[in-house]
């Protein structure tokens, strides 16, 4: 089997990992790793023994494909000089700063047959995997991702950093158009919003709030789901997955507090959990989702196979995060200085 030429542009804090993990496949030929960080371009390509490059342009006629882990703000420019030559490209969550780049770099991959796969690597988290393998249509979902500050994805605000991540997996769970969306957010470091909130309401009647944060002192991802079938709680942290669902009793026949004896009624609250709802936690530690996602890349550009997280989902969670930047515009406050508050950066695309 011929080996896939690849290539890693930007090789900062995830691109190196890209580049690791890349190098360590059998089937993969990492030709290459390019970043204008020269020193960091050498150092990377000599920890793996790949060639380092201080510009991206000579890779374009060595390889076959090539991950794209440059600043949000450049990846538009990047990824479709590959697309352009029909090269095959996964590039970082999220897809573009814009829906109008992202869906460039769709039509790009769609005109010139080249697979493009977006890096939402949530949708490799064992947690979520489980209980996308489970019935749940879900009525309600609640997602928090809180972090501290990194210094990084200065080009972007939390929406497009982190919460973009949520609406990439709602979006991949929940089908059918958004109805409505309200959103706000606030700035602690610079002129984008650090923390955002957002109310997410489809057409199917599900509603979804969201929260991101990177100035949170305690790193939490969660999610949490309800649905006819039950309840499922993630901890994409830990990989793990709470499932909680009606016993089959309960689901034969119901449950209706009124209609219990005393007795029963006063043991309810201590056989809840025991009876009535049956609890299972799954932990799944031992998943690289990093090597998941790549893999799959590299599976799906030798199968010709559209990728699980394909440019059109990347391209609809940024539609979504746009219009939870637009609602944040419209947010008034009053009787609070304007300097402390979420000045909103309306990006001229967004307006
Ligand atoms: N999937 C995830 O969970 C996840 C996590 C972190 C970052 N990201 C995404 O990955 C991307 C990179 O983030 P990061 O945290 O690694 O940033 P980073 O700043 O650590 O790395 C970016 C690298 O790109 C290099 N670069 C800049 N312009 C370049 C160019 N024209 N050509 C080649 N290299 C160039 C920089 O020198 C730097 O080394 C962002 O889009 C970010 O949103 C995704």
């Amino acid at each position: 089997m011929e080996r896939l030429r690849m290539a890693v542009v930007g090789v900062g804090h995830l691109g190196k990992e890209h580049a690791r993990v890349l190098a360590g496949m059998p089937d993969v030929d990492l030709i290459g790793v390019a970043d204008v960080n020269v020193d960091q371009a050498h150092a990377v390509a000599r920890r793996i023994g790949a060639q380092a490059f201080s510009e991206y342009w000579p890779l374009l006629n060595l390889v076959d494909a090539a991950c794209i882990a440059v600043p949000t703000s450049l990846h538009e420019l990047v990824a479709a000089d590959f697309l352009r030559r029909g090269l095959h490209v996964l590039v970082e969550k999220p897809l573009a700063p814009s829906l109008q780049a992202a869906q460039n770099l769709v039509e790009l991959a769609d005109r010139h047959g080249a697979i493009l796969q977006v890096g939402h690597i949530e949708r490799f988290n064992p947690a979520f995997e489980e209980i996308q393998r489970r019935p749940l249509h879900p009525r309600y979902i609640r997602a928090e991702r809180l972090g501290g500050f990194t210094g990084r994805s200065c080009d972007i605000g939390a929406v497009l950093d982190l919460m973009i991540h949520d609406l990439d997996l709602i979006l991949a769970m929940v089908q059918g158009p958004v109805r409505t969306v309200d959103s706000l957010g606030i700035n602690v470091f610079g002129g984008r919003e650090d923390i955002a909130s957002a109310r997410i309401q489809f057409e199917s009647g599900c509603v979804a709030d969201v929260t991101a944060s990177r100035a949170h002192p305690v790193p939490c991802r969660n999610m949490h789901i309800w649905g006819p079938e039950g309840y499922a709680g993630l901890d994409f942290a830990q990989r793990r997955v709470t499932l909680v669902q009606p016993s089959a009793e309960v689901r034969k026949n119901g449950l209706d507090p009124t209609k219990l004896d005393p007795a029963s009624r006063a043991c309810l609250r201590d056989e809840l959990f025991v009876r009535h709802l049956e609890t299972l936690t799954l932990e799944r530690k031992n998943q690289d989702q990093l090597t998941c996602e790549l893999r799959h890349f590299v599976d799906c550009v030798r199968a010709g196979r559209q990728p699980k997280v394909s440019g059109h989902a990347g391209r609809d969670a940024v539609a979504l995060a746009e219009r939870i930047l637009a609602g944040m515009s419209r947010q008034t406050w009053t009787g609070i200085p304007a300097e402390l508050l979420f000045s909103p950066h309306v990006d001229q695309e967004v307006a």
